[in-house]
């Protein structure tokens, strides 16, 4: 061992200590010195850093008049669309906070690295700006703030996924907690499979679909367009959250056993059933295209997406994408902004796994 440290990184300095040897560097339980950055051993997280960097946006950069328009006109939207768009912003308007809570209170903390966690103070602000989003549609379209901002304590689908996930995050907040042991290891997994695989991976999905259904329509187009860049910006949360669980597993292989895997399925199967709920309290008529149905064969679609991306067998042989034109909405790079509000030429985003 050339160096040692604490997890946080906030101890002693070791005065004369060894320098770091890249091969003592590890995701968790590291005694390398996490404030050295290099030499760095997992590329893969700094290149998302960068990926991210290259994406950068900001909510106000897109016009709102025509969906402040729409909104405000009588027969802009139906009912039905007026009460999915509202509990698809009520859903994302508390969620990206309760991402961001678990990014900053419970997995920087352990993951012991610092390309990751590099990674992750560009993730925490990435959220940053998904709630400011919200914040600013609320404003531009004058929601009632306590009605959108309290969706996840009043409408049941909502609350029952947060709920769901929030078990997960409780056990790491928890100031006592630390990784080390089989059993805290595998709390820390279950963490990360809640948020990144399901949480941002899953239940984000069909908020996108019903979002980018109704832009393809040409409807709430200045939205739409702000849920491309964050589904863009999703997709690279993802896939490191997918990376982070696949390199634990390979340097610590006794915890991904044939018990933990059987209850990361049974997690997986659980998140799509409460997704598949809130996909018919969104939408108890469905809206032209789309239908709590056609959510239902999405959401198996996704599931099994994940399952594969981390190494588990299909959970139930959805092969087949019902919205195909989902991955055409997220191909922002090679032209510009579908839907022509602006025109933004991007260095990256090339890599990425979409859908
Ligand atoms: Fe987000
Ligand atoms: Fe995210």
């Amino acid at each position: 061992m050339t160096t040692t440290s604490d997890a946080t990184g906030l101890g002693e300095i070791q005065s004369g200590a060894g320098r770091v040897d890249v091969a003592d560097k590890a995701m968790i339980n590291s005694r390398a010195d996490v404030n050295q950055l290099l030499p760095l051993k997992y590329r893969w997280a700094w290149e998302k850093y960068l990926s991210g960097c290259n994406n950068h946006w900001m909510p106000t950069e897109v016009a709102m008049q025509a969906d402040i328009a729409l909104w405000k006109s009588a027969d802009g939207l139906t009912a039905d669309e007026r009460l999915m768009l509202k509990r698809n912003l009520g859903f994302f308007a508390t969620a990206e906070s309760l991402v961001a809570n678990n990014i900053v209170l419970a997995v920087y903390r352990h993951l012991t690295n610092p390309e990751c966690r590099q990674y992750l103070l560009r993730q925490a602000f990435e959220e940053a700006v998904h709630t400011h989003t919200f914040q600013y549609i609320c404003e531009s379209l004058g929601l009632d703030e306590g009605e959108l901002f309290n969706m996840y304590r009043e409408v049941p689908s909502i609350t029952e996924k947060d709920a769901w996930a929030l078990k997960y995050t409780q056990n790491l907040e928890n100031p006592d907690f630390t990784t080390g042991t089989t059993e805290a290891d595998q709390a820390f997994l279950r963490d990360l499979v809640a948020f990144y695989v399901v949480f941002e991976g899953m239940w984000f999905y069909t908020g996108f679909a019903q979002i980018l259904s109704l832009g393809r329509r040409n409807k709430m187009v200045g939205i739409a367009e702000q849920y491309q860049y964050i589904l863009r910006d999703e997709s690279i949360h993802l896939n490191f959250g997918i990376d982070v669980i696949n390199q634990i597993k390979i340097e610590n292989p006794h915890l991904w056993n044939e018990e933990f895997q059987a209850e990361v399925r049974a997690m997986l199967t659980e998140a799509c059933a409460l997704e598949v709920a809130y996909g018919k309290q969104t939408m108890p008529r469905g809206i032209l295209g789309l239908n709590a149905e056609s959510c239902e064969q999405y959401m198996h679609f996704i599931t099994d997406r994940r399952a594969e991306q981390i190494g588990l067998a299909p959970i139930f042989g959805q092969a087949e994408n019902p919205f195909p034109w989902m991955s055409e909405m997220m191909d922002l790079k090679k032209e510009k902004n579908f839907f022509e509000t602006r025109v933004i030429e991007y260095q990256t985003g090339g890599g990425l796994d979409w859908d």
